[in-house]
């Protein structure tokens, strides 16, 4: 092997990846329950689950059966056809959400995307959306995002789109009888997991309501039992018009849609909406899998109970300024802006967590964590807390 040179996988990346990424920090080969495994051999506790998606963790035995068993039977067959999965995930999706039909995509900002074609077929031209929401990255759903620095680079957006301050006065203000819908987090994720201020779900339906515009819910983060319950809503007492699912549905494999309630499920006819991938056997198999050992195993229970845990320990912690979320969606307000640093630190130790901004910690680990787990982030998270001051 003379004369051959040793290329490193970042080298690779930097070389053959498209520039819209920067190099990651790891390259991972393999998983196992909470913990991922580095081509360099390192463990890492997994408390990030690919950001809200592994809700099983990983190599989950019925996510293996699931992906192995529907692979081995029918993988794809395009929406010209319709198959077992697909429905049975169908039934499932409706009985813990309270909706009445469901679209099924591939991805969260497929999942924005429908939501934006539903909100059309009101007739209204104008969507209300709020400041530091994340909806995605397609042209729609970066032009519901709140981020002006994601959104510049790509401007012009689409049209009548509108970003309000999550307060009640700004949506009232904002109301009128041109508004199609309102999109909305339950808990603003890639914000910084902040929190929607007290009411105002409750207050966003009523209002909604009176100028007859839609209320539609981002649950892509916060879906598949991360804050407590199937969906955050129903810690609320609203039932909305449309949710966007997407991430933990999957459990790790590719699967987004929208569920609507009551009239907005019959806003549209056939032709009006679709994708080659949407709804396939694969993924509709893996997911109702996923979505039944989240029920068969106790998981919402588990996520909450752990959420409270967590949160206990992490607002006791030296460094920590404050505690947000809701269940195992967690967002530690650091004592200064070295959210970064606390990241790479905490890698170094062996620990995945990430920082959506300069002083937040998000932690989001599988809904499967249990004892070992908590207590070995517990002993990793102040080192690189301290490390990282
Ligand atoms: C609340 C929310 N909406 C939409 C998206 C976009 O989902 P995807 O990355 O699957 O397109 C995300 C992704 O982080 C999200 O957190």
């Amino acid at each position: 092997m003379t004369g051959t040179q040793q290329t490193t996988w970042q080298d690779q990346y930097a070389a053959r990846m498209m520039k819209s990424a920067a190099v990651p920090y790891a390259e991972l080969v393999r998983g196992e329950g909470c913990a991922v495994w580095g081509s360099d051999g390192t463990r890492y506790l997994d408390f990030l689950a690919g950001i809200a998606v592994n809700a099983l963790g990983h190599a989950h035995p019925a996510f293996v059966d699931a992906v192995s068993r529907q692979a081995a039977t029918l993988a794809h067959v395009s929406n010209y056809f319709a198959t077992p999965p697909q429905l049975a995930l169908a039934e499932r999706l409706l009985r813990i959400s309270g909706a009445d039909r469901v679209y099924f995509g591939n991805s969260g900002a497929e999942a924005i995307e429908a939501a934006i074609k539903l909100a059309r077929r009101t007739g209204r031209p104008r969507i209300l959306a709020l400041e530091a929401s994340f909806h995605g990255r397609t042209m729609g759903s970066l032009s519901l995002t709140g981020k002006p620095a994601l959104r510049a680079p790509f401007e012009p957006l689409l049209p009548g789109v509108e970003h309000v301050p999550a307060t009640i006065d700004a949506l009232e203000a904002a109301l009128g009888p041109d508004v199609a819908a309102l999109v909305v987090e339950p808990i603003q994720g890639e914000a910084g997991v902040i929190d929607l201020p007290p009411g105002y779900l409750e207050a966003a339906r009523r209002l909604t309501r009176e100028h007859g515009a839609l209320l539609i819910l981002d649950e892509i983060q916060t879906g598949a039992g991360r804050t407590g319950t199937w969906f955050a809503f129903q810690q609320h007492d609203i039932l909305p018009d449309a949710v966007a699912f997407a991430k933990g549905v999957g459990g790790g494999f590719p699967i987004g849609g929208l569920l609507a309630f009551g009239e907005a499920a019959e806003l549209f006819t056939a032709g009006q909406h679709g994708s080659t991938f949407g709804g396939n056997p694969l993924a509709t198999a893996t997911a109702d899998a996923v979505l039944a050992e989240i029920e068969r195993a106790g998981l919402l229970d588990n996520a909450a109970r752990r959420g409270a845990q967590l949160r206990d320990a992490l607002s006791a912690m030296p460094g920590v300024a404050e505690v947000r979320g809701r269940g195992l969606l967690i967002g530690v307000g650091l004592d200064g802006p070295h959210a970064t640093a606390v990241f790479r630190t905490a890698l170094d130790h062996g620990l995945i967590v990430n920082a959506p901004n300069d002083a937040t910690i998000r932690l989001a680990p599988p809904l499967i964590v249990g004892d070992a787990e908590i207590d070995e982030f517990l002993t990793l998270f102040p080192r690189a807390l301290e490390a990282a001051s």
